[in-house]
């Protein structure tokens, strides 16, 4: 973990959605997707605190500096002081934070599940898991086209029936929800292709509540990433806990240092 004065290199605005910031930081860091940074920097102290975001790509810049790079959705005050951010301007940066996803386990076949935003936390999962040539097939859902992530940030090539994009309203892809879709297709599986099967999941909690029950009930893993309000982000203030299952008892765990990705069968939903 580091803490890190970086500077804006864009903040831009994608069908004032999503923005995507990129961030010149003083070296290079390396993260596990599913890991995130706390960032503020905003003019003025309200809001205070850091917000969490998803580290969305990050790598080397010239000079051995570094980038890291974010997508953002705009939900409050914290994240439209940051849209109204202009290269060159400050950022404070605390990363890489809290445990990423599990992408150690080769033969295996993956699901990778993102609703909404979630796709910050799933797209550097899916550019990991192409990169070592591992099978994977992806779920994108959102209320409406516009809402999809740009099909150029897609990483992992445009291999055939490998993203399927799920629209509540039908305007693009499936006409549904991405937890119709994906328990269709889990219930649809072999019970070998169950055992290979991992599930990394990123989204609005409802969503992974639904396809964590669906899974456990096929007998599959899954790996959820969840989110929660976060104070300092790296382990101290325990305003992130979430309930865990641990044996017959509910243990806390902090969404910040043991999270913000757990083993779906251990999440009190
Ligand atoms: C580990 C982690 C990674 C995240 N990654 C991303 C990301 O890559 N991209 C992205 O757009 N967002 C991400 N988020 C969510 C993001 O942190 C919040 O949207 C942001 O903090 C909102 O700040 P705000 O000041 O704009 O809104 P606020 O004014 O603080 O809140 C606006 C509304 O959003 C709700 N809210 C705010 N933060 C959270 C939260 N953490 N969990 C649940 N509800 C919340 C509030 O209750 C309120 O209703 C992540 C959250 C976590 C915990
Ligand atoms: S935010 Fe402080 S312990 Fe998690």
């Amino acid at each position: 973990m580091q803490f890190v004065a970086g500077k804006i290199v864009r903040n831009e605005g994608h069908g004032e959605i999503f923005y995507r910031l990129e961030v010149a930081i003083p070296e290079p860091v390396e993260f596990t997707p599913g890991q995130f940074a706390m960032v503020s920097g905003w003019p003025g102290n309200d809001p205070l605190l850091p917000r969490p975001l998803a580290i969305f790509r990050a790598g080397a810049a010239p000079k051995g500096k570094g980038t890291a790079e974010f997508v953002y959705k705009v939900v409050g005050r914290g994240t439209a002081l940051l849209s109204g951010m202009h290269p060159g301007e400050r950022l404070s940066l605390t990363l890489p934070l809290g445990r990423g996803f599990d992408l150690g386990r080769d033969g295996r076949l993956y699901w990778l599940v993102g609703g909404g935003v979630g796709f910050s936390s799933v797209f550097p999962a899916a550019a990991a898991l192409a990169g070592r040539r591992t099978e994977f097939e992806m779920f994108l859902g959102s209320r409406t086209r516009e809402h999809l992530p740009p099909k150029e940030w897609t990483p992992g090539g445009s291999a055939p029936g490998r993203v399927h994009l799920c629209t509540e309203d039908g305007t693009a892809g499936y006409f549904g929800r991405v937890t119709e879709v994906v328990k269709e297709r889990l219930a649809g599986l072999s019970a070998a292709d169950v055992s290979r099967l991992m599930i990394l999941s990123c989204g609005p909690r409802e969503m992974l509540k639904e396809i964590a029950f669906a899974a456990a009930e096929r007998g599959a893993e899954m790996q959820a990433a969840l989110e929660n309000h976060m104070a300092c982000g790296f382990g101290v203030c325990w305003g992130c806990v979430v309930a865990l299952r641990d044996g017959e008892k509910v243990a806390y765990r902090r969404v910040c240092k043991e999270g913000p990705v757990f083993d779906a069968r251990e999440v009190v939903w």
